[in-house]
C-alpha cells in the first residue's frame, strides 16, 4: 500500500503532482477561462459583503492559512486575519455576521479548530471549511466548503494535504478577485494558466532535486538546530519547512521572516548553524541577497532554494537547490517540495519513525 516507497510520507510527497491536479480538477477550467467552485459561488454575496475573512487552523494548516492571507489580500483585496484556533477560541474574539470564517483542516477533526468554528457560528459568522477528509466533523458543521481532493494522507507529517490546501486557497483568491474586479481578465488568464502547469513543475522538482536533497541531508544528520528563512509568500513556507523538520527528525528548527533575523536570531549564527533560505527570483530577491551576505559574514551554513539559473545567492550558498521560476504566489507550493524531502531524509538517516513520530497523532482530537 506504500506503492513501493519506504514510507507513506515519501509516497505522499511524490503524489503531489497528482494530488494538486485532482484538487483543481473540475474547478479550474482553463479553456473556458473560469474557476468553478460551487461552495463559493452559491454564497458569493457572503464573500462579497464580508468585512473580512478570518482563517482559523492549527499546525501545517495554519501555515497554509498564512499563505492564504497573502493570496486573498493580494488578489481579492479583502482583509484577512489568520489565527491559531486554540488562541482564537479563548480570547473572546470580535466576530460578527459580516465575517466569513474559513477553517482549514486536513483531518476535519481537530478539536481546537472545531471549537473555534462553533464559536464563530454562534456569533453569526458564515463558516467555510477546507478539509481533506470527506464528511469529517468540520466538513459537516460548516455552512459550505471545498474539499481538497488530496486523497488519504497517512504520514503524520502533512505534505500533499498542505499543497492541496494552497491550491484551494489560490483558486478562492483568484475567483474572488476576478468576481470583485480586483483581478483583471488578462492577469486572471495568465495566472490560471500558470496554476494549471504547477503539477508539471512539481514533477520536475521531484525528479531534479530528489537525489541532490538526499545528499545534502547526509551532511546534517548531526545538526542540533536549524533556521528557515523566507520573505513574503515564502515566510510561511519557511515556518512550514521548520515544522516538518522538527516533527519528524526531532532537530530543533525555527522559521522566521528573513528580515526579522537581525532582531534576535542572528545572535545564533555561527559555523554550526544551518540556515535554509528560500530565495526565488520573484519576491524580494535583493533583500534576500543581503540577508545571505549577513549570514555568510557570520559563517552560517546556507542551504538555498533558488530559481534555475540563479547566480547571486548561489555564489554565496554552501548548498543550492534549484526550482523552476514561477509567479511569486506559486513559489511556496514549489519551494515546499524540496523542504519536505530534506526533512524526510534527515529523519530517515537519523533512524526516526517518520510516518509516526513520537508524541504525535495524525489528528489531534483533544485540545
Ligand atoms: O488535520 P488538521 O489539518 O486540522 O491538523 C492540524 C495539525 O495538527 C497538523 O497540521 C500538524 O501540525 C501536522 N502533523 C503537521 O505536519
Amino acid at each position: 500500500e506504500k506503492g513501493g516507497y519506504e514510507h507513506f510520507m515519501l509516497k505522499e510527497i511524490f503524489e503531489q503532482p497528482k494530488s494538486i491536479h485532482d484538487t483543481m480538477r473540475g474547478r479550474l477550467i482553463l479553456n473556458e477561462g473560469v474557476i468553478k467552485m460551487a461552495g463559493i459561488w452559491d454564497h458569493i454575496e457572503k464573500f462579497k459583503n464580508a468585512n473580512r475573512i478570518i482563517i482559523i487552523a492549527c499546525g501545517t494548516s495554519w501555515h497554509a492559512g498564512l499563505i492564504g492571507e497573502y493570496l486573498i489580500e493580494e488578489y481579492a483585496r479583502v482583509p484577512v486575519e489568520v489565527e491559531y484556533a486554540s488562541e482564537f477560541r479563548y480570547r473572546n474574539p470580535i466576530i460578527t455576521d459580516k465575517d466569513v470564517v474559513i477553517a482549514i483542516s486536513q483531518s476535519g477533526e481537530t478539536a481546537d479548530t472545531m471549537a473555534a468554528l462553533k464559536l464563530a457560528k454562534e456569533k453569526g459568522a458564515f463558516i467555510y471549511g477546507i478539509c481533506n477528509v470527506v464528511d469529517s466533523s468540520i466538513a459537516r458543521i460548516t455552512d459550505a466548503g471545498s474539499y481538497t481532493h488530496a486523497g488519504p494522507e497517512i504520514g503524520v507529517a502533512s505534505t500533499k494535504a498542505f499543497t492541496a490546501q494552497l491550491t484551494i486557497l489560490t483558486l478562492i483568491a483568484f475567483k474572488l478577485g476576478k468576481h470583485n474586479g480586483n483581478l483583471g481578465n488578462a492577469d486572471f488568464m495568465s495566472l490560471i494558466a500558470e496554476l494549471d502547469a504547477i503539477p508539471k513543475k512539481i514533477e520536475e522538482v521531484l525528479s531534479s532535486t530528489h537525489e541532490l536533497v538526499q545528499n545534502i541531508a547526509k551532511d546534517f544528520v548531526g545538526a542540533t538546530n536549524f533556521l528557515y528563512l523566507g520573505r513574503g509568500y515564502n515566510y510561511p513556507a519557511a515556518l512550514e519547512g521548520a515544522l516538518k523538520l522538527k516533527e519528524i527528525s526531532y532537530i530543533h528548527a525555527e522559521g522566521y521572516p528573513a528580515a526579522e533575523m537581525k532582531h534576535g536570531p542572528i545572535a545564533l549564527i555561527d559555523e554550526n548553524m544551518p540556515i535554509v533560505i528560500i530565495a526565488p527570483k520573484k519576491g524580494h530577491y535583493d533583500k534576500i541577497v543581503s540577508n545571505v551576505q549577513e549570514i555568510k559574514a557570520r559563517k552560517g551554513k546556507v542551504i538555498a532554494v533558488v530559481n534555475k539559473g540563479d547566480t547571486q545567492v548561489s555564489a554565496m550558498a554552501d548548498y543550492v537547490i534549484e526550482i523552476p521560476e514561477t509567479s511569486e504566489c506559486f513559489s511556496p507550493i514549489v519551494a515546499s517540495v524540496p523542504l519536505q524531502l530534506l526533512a524526510y531524509y534527515i529523519a530517515v538517516y537519523r533512524g526516526a519513525n517518520v510516518d509516526q513520530p513520537r508524541n504525535l497523532a495524525k489528528s489531534v482530537t483533544v485540545e
